[in-house]
């Protein structure tokens, strides 16, 4: 290719001075052709490296946010002893101050108002519509159901140890322990807990928790605050009645007094025949 060209090279003067000029062309094009190669190889690094800087962001964020939920963003940044002996239970404690403890966990967070737009963005299904304003659906935080499961399978325990009349539906207490059975897989607590002594195991341990004051902030955010409140213990039948608790500044207080000044209240749990419950 080249070589017809270089030979002319050793001809006369005239058609020497032509092919000098070819040549030139020749090799300003080969120059070209190398500039253009340069370029690429230049911006095929530019780009790797780019794409290189992201990825490292990218998994060194993943790294310091570890379990960082995509709903209201909270993560594992409260450490929080556990402990065998609490309010909650304790061998002298009395059973009053010790009912009393469980039963004033707030569990009416349980339900939340999710905005259309953030269900979609979170990748959440539809669920069933927030009574108060069309674009939001109602769904419920799963710490707050878990607390409620707990509370109502105690109250059952105790109960029928202190042989009380009050009965519970067994499918929602075995719904509940099966929910709560498969939380604990889910987690996969991997603490090793020291045991020291039977019955203190872990006593004291240090545990990188979530912040529970967190989540129920953002499950009460005036925005999603549900305007729920409920009795753990009771199978409610009007359920409307349970999203009757819009708080003072809630926006969704004026639309909710509305309806139930057309429509008036109902009792929440209202007897009913019961179907096919079982009663325990
Ligand atoms: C419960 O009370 C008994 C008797 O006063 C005492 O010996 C025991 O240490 C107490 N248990 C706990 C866990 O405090
Ligand atoms: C409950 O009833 C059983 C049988 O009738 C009785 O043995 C038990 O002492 C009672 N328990 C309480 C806490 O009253």
């Amino acid at each position: 290719m080249a070589s017809d060209r270089y030979r002319p090279l050793s001809g006369d003067e005239i058609d020497g001075k032509q092919d000098l000029v070819d040549l030139a062309l020749v090799e300003r094009r080969n120059y070209l052709h190398i500039r253009i190669i340069y370029a690429i190889v230049f911006s095929l690094s530019v780009i790797i490296n780019v794409l290189l800087l992201i990825s490292y962001a990218g998994s060194s964020q993943t790294s310091t946010d570890r379990g960082r939920t995509k709903y209201s963003g909270i993560t594992f940044d409260a450490e929080i002893p556990y402990h065998v002996y609490t309010t909650y239970w304790h061998p002298n404690i009395s059973d009053e101050v010790s009912n009393e403890a469980w039963d004033a966990i707030d569990t009416n967070p349980m339900a939340v108002s999710l905005h259309d737009e953030f269900a979609k963005e979170v990748g959440l299904g539809p669920s069933t519509r927030f009574p108060w304003d069309t674009e939001r659906s109602i769904y419920y935080v799963k710490g707050f159901h878990d607390l409620h499961c707990l509370k109502l399978i105690r109250k059952a325990i105790v109960s029928k140890h202190n042989n009380d009349s009050q009965t519970f539906n067994l499918h929602h207490l075995l719904h509940c322990l099966d929910g709560l059975r498969q939380d604990v897989l889910c987690t996969a607590d991997d603490t090793p807990m020291p045991a020291l002594t039977a019955h203190h195991v872990g006593d004291g341990q240090l545990r990188q928790c979530r912040n529970w004051n967190k989540l129920r902030a953002w499950a009460t955010r005036k925005d999603q605050h549900a305007c729920h409140a409920f009795n753990d213990y009771r199978e409610a039948t009007n359920t409307l009645e349970l999203f009757a608790h819009c708080p003072e500044d809630s926006p969704y207080r004026p639309v909710m007094e509305a309806y139930f000044e057309y429509h008036g209240h109902k009792d929440p749990y209202e007897p009913r025949d019961s179907g096919n419950k079982v009663i325990f």
